[in-house]
Order: structure tokens, then sequence, then C-alpha cells
């Protein structure tokens, strides 16, 4: 998709679809109004017939208006004129992006920049429309043998700016966005691939691929032999049930000079998780191939990283293995010894992301990070504490904490924090090792970041349980790209601070 940005005259400009707002009480927007000048007051008569509200989220299209520029033209209900909040701002571009999909337009124009929304810039109105125009046109039909003809054809979006220096900054917005789509789009493409097509090989492969694409990026692949010499006993006991061999995937990225400290993402890869022996029940088990969505969301970070050239330096860990109950899987009251030369009890097989994080948490302080975000499909838990619409967030570290939920809100990627309190702790006693992998019904989630929290007492950390984010269910079924939104406007904060102070 080509994303362009534009000054120029909004009515006079060709198209297959002019996009404009409108308010309720007849209140047009400027390219409103002109539309209507042109059209002898086609716009006004809409109202007049109360076709054309303009309440929010109202959408109109007019297939054909004679002698005008724009084979179509897609009016946007943006409610009461000033009085938009973002919210409602985000909620009229995601019904646009949804209408502009059924229409036949190639060529879309968007006028959408100049509704005035409190507290937002010209720049976040380009890069939303941007981000959420590229998510409606995304189609994941790479495994049905006929191309389905009923896709969205739309190949290129133009958005006007009313000034010269808007045109510079959107510009600059569009890259972003463009890049942010990128990300978005790679995480989605894995977490949608089958386990059977997506293994731990497949996962090294797309690092290998993004390393071959950027100079900035490489990429290093630790094999199961490597893995035993270190001691990752806990990762390894994960993979012993399948017959697909187990990757610790590592990933650099170099903006800024070597000393730079980097930031270390970790995102958990099982490509697929059956529960082990603690075997899952059969129902939906299929969304169980979502279960490497945290290393879709770091690959899909580092590709519009690297994409937007960001001059900080970045390192990636990717634990990746399947979870199968094989002949040789572990088993309930296995005991091992992790790479920290901490012991675990496993009474769970089911619990294995924990037990692939906890080694290449450790792995992972090798590279002194700065600070240390894991992603991961961790808990079912999180989806009954939060659901669908935010992360869960627990963190060792108030800063790294706020600079994530603010960063959520600004990508509209959302986390909320829960405890990391001492007192959680006690659930994860062990009769038979220092802990145990489980630590019973209740926390369920917080107890999941209690395990991890013991193997990051060095690190300035986070974790991120995106099990209810990550993917849809039902009809919708499929990856959302969460969290590379998050991951990225948090990354781009930083970015800017780095180039702010010497
Ligand atoms: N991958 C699952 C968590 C999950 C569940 C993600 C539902 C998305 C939707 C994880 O490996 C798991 O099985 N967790 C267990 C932990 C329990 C045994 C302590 C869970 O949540 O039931
Ligand atoms: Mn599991
Ligand atoms: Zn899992």
């Amino acid at each position: 998709m080509d994303y362009v940005i534009k000054q120029a005259d909004a009515i006079s400009t060709p198209s297959d679809c002019l996009i404009v707002g409108v308010h309720t009480q007849r209140h047009l927007s400027p390219a409103a109004a002109a539309l209507d000048q042109a059209t002898k007051g086609f716009i006004t008569r809409l109202y007049q017939h109360h076709d054309l509200t303009g309440k929010l989220g109202q959408i109109v299209v007019i297939p054909d208006l004679p002698d005008f520029a724009a084979r179509r033209v897609l009016l946007v209900g943006c409610g009461a004129r000033g009085k938009m909040t973002k919210a409602d701002w985000r909620k009229c571009v995601d019904a646009m992006a949804r209408a502009l999909m059924q229409t036949p337009a190639r060529h879309a124009v968007s006028c959408l920049s100049e509704i005035e929304v409190n507290g937002l810039a010209f720049a976040e109105a380009v890069e939303q429309q941007i981000v959420a125009v590229d998510r409606a046109s995304y189609r994941f039909d790479r495994f049905k043998s006929k191309n389905p003809d009923n896709g969205p054809v739309l190949r290129k979006l133009t958005l006007l700016a009313a000034t010269a220096a808007d045109l510079a900054v959107g510009k600059h917005a569009a890259r972003c966005a463009a890049a942010n789509a990128l990300g978005i789009r790679l995480a989605r493409d894995l977490g949608n691939a089958p386990a059977n097509h997506c293994t731990p090989s497949y996962l090294a492969e797309q690092a290998r691929q993004l390393a071959k694409l950027h100079r900035t990026v490489t990429t290093r692949i630790l094999e199961e032999a490597q893995m035993r010499r270190l001691g990752m006993g806990a990762l390894l006991a994960v993979t012993r049930g399948s017959h697909e061999p187990a990757k610790l995937i590592v990933l650099q990225y170099t903006g800024a000079a070597s000393t730079v400290p980097p930031i270390a993402l970790v995102g958990k890869g099982v490509t697929f998780d059956s529960g082990g022996i603690s075997i899952k029940p059969a129902a939906q088990m299929d969304e169980m191939k979502f279960d490497m969505s945290g290393a879709a969301s770091v690959l899909g970070t580092f590709a519009a990283v690297a994409e937007l050239k960001l001059p900080i330096n970045l390192v990636g860990v990717i634990p990746a293995a399947e979870n199968l109950p094989g002949g040789c899987a572990c088993k309930p009251g296995d005991v091992i010894t992790t790479l920290s030369g901490q012991t675990v009890e496993i009474l769970n097989t089911d619990a294995e992301g924990r037990l692939l994080l906890c080694d290449a948490l450790t792995y992972c302080a090798r590279f002194k990070p700065e600070v240390v975000i894991d992603i991961a499909t961790l808990t079912g838990a999180c989806v009954i504490a939060l659901g669908e619409h935010a992360s869960g967030l627990l963190a060792n570290d108030d800063e790294l904490a706020n600079d994530l939920l603010a960063a959520g809100e600004e990508a509209n990627d959302r986390v909320w924090r829960l405890p990391l309190w001492e007192e959680y702790q006690q659930q994860l006693d062990s009769n038979f090792a220092d802990m145990a992998n489980v630590g019973g019904r209740s926390a369920g989630t917080i107890t999941g970041a209690c395990f991890l929290a013991r193997f990051t007492h060095e690190l300035r950390w986070a974790h991120l349980d995106i099990a209810g984010t990550a993917y849809l269910q039902g009809k919708q079924k499929g990856s959302t790209g969460r969290p590379v939104g998050l991951l990225l406007a948090y990354l781009r904060r930083r970015a800017a601070q780095a180039a702010a102070s010497p």
C-alpha cells in the first residue's frame, strides 16, 4: 500500500474516493463545505432529507456525484463540532477504514486530518489513519487454494495537509506509520501461520530474513546442543516432548554507539502449546498456535525499528519450542535445573511459558541491557482479568511501568498494571525444589510473573501478559499484531529521549 501526504485542494484532486468529515447540526468541516458548494448543496440536501445526521461514526457513501473529480465520496460522521475526543476520533477512523474496504476504490484521498480533535496533533491524525487503514486492509489468505476475489482493492491512500509545515510533519508521520503497519503485519502473519508451518525453525528463518534485509540487524541461532552446554534445563524440559528442534533466537539491532546499553525484548515462542502431559482440553486447542505471539511481536518490532533506523540499540531473545506430550516429555513432578542454577519442580507441564522465559531472561542479562521487557501469552487468568482490551503489565521498576502505560495509551495498545508484591511469592513454594512452576488457582497472572521475577532481580524488568490481546476468538479469529504498536511507541519515546540528551 502507498501512503502519500499532499498539500492540495480537496475538491479538485481526482481519486476513486474522497473521505470527508461532517458534524451534527449541519455543521460542515472545511472540505465538506467546499464539497457542498461544488455540488450545488448536495450535502445540505442530505441533511434536509435526514440521510445524513453527522452523528459519531455514521458513514454515508455517495457512489456518484455528477461532474465531480472523485468517483465517490465517503462521509464520516464526527459528532458535535469542537467536541471530539481522541477516543471518538479513533472510532470514526476505524469506521472509515472498514467502510473504505467495502468500496471498490483503489485510490482514496482523506480530508479527515482537518477535523478538530481535543489534544490530537496533525502527526497523530496522519499516523492513526494509516495504521487503521492498513489494519482494515489486512487479509491472511496464504493458505486458501483459490484466490478470493472479494478482498479489498485499495492500493493508495493520500492524506491532505493544509500547510507546508503540516506537509513536512505529515511526511515524517507517514513514514513512522508505514513502519508501524509493517511490523504489525509481520506479527499478524506469523501469529496466523499454522503450527505445522510456523515451527521454531521457521521463526529462526524469519529472524535470519530480517538480518538479510537490514545491515543493522544480526541474528544468532542457538541449537539444543548449545543450550545443553549452557545449562538451559528449563527451556530444554519444555521441548523434550516434541520432534521439532527448539531454537534460541538472538537478534541484535545497532542504531546507536556500541557503548549505549541496549533495550532487550524477550518473546515467548511456543509455536504450539498442547499443554504437554498436563494436556489441554480439545475445545479451542487450535488457538494455541498463537502461543508464539510474544515472539511475533519481537520480530515485528525489530522490522519496524530497523525500517525507521531508530537511534537505539536493541536485543531480541526468542526461546522457541513446541509443547507436546511425546514419550520423552517432561512429567509433573520432574525437577529441572534452570540456567540461573535455581531448581524448579514442574507441577504442571502446561505452565511452560515461564520455563522457556526464565532461561531466556537469564541469558539476556549477558547483554547488560538497560531495561528488559518480556512479552508472552502467559496465562489464561489474564484473559479472565482484563479480557481483550488491555495486556497485563507487571514490573519491578515503576519508571519503566509508567513509560509502558503511557506508550500504550499513545498507541491505543493499552496495558494495565497488576501488583508484584512479595506476599504472592509463597504460592510458588515447593517441597522438592527451589520453587514450583505453578502457584495455584488464585492470582494466576501475578504468580506467573512472580516466577519470572525470580530470574530478573538484577534487571530493570517488565512483563507483558498478552494472552487476551494477541489474538481474537470466534468469527474474527486471528492475530491482532499486539503489542507491536505499544513497543514501537515506547522505543520511539526512548529514541527521542536519547536524541534530546547528549
Ligand atoms: N499459553 C497458555 C496461556 C494461554 C491460555 C494463552 C489461554 C492464551 C489463552 C499457557 O502456557 C498456559 O497454559 N498457562 C496455564 C498456566 C497454569 C497451568 C498455571 C493457564 O493459564 O492455564
Ligand atoms: Mn501452557
Ligand atoms: Zn503456553
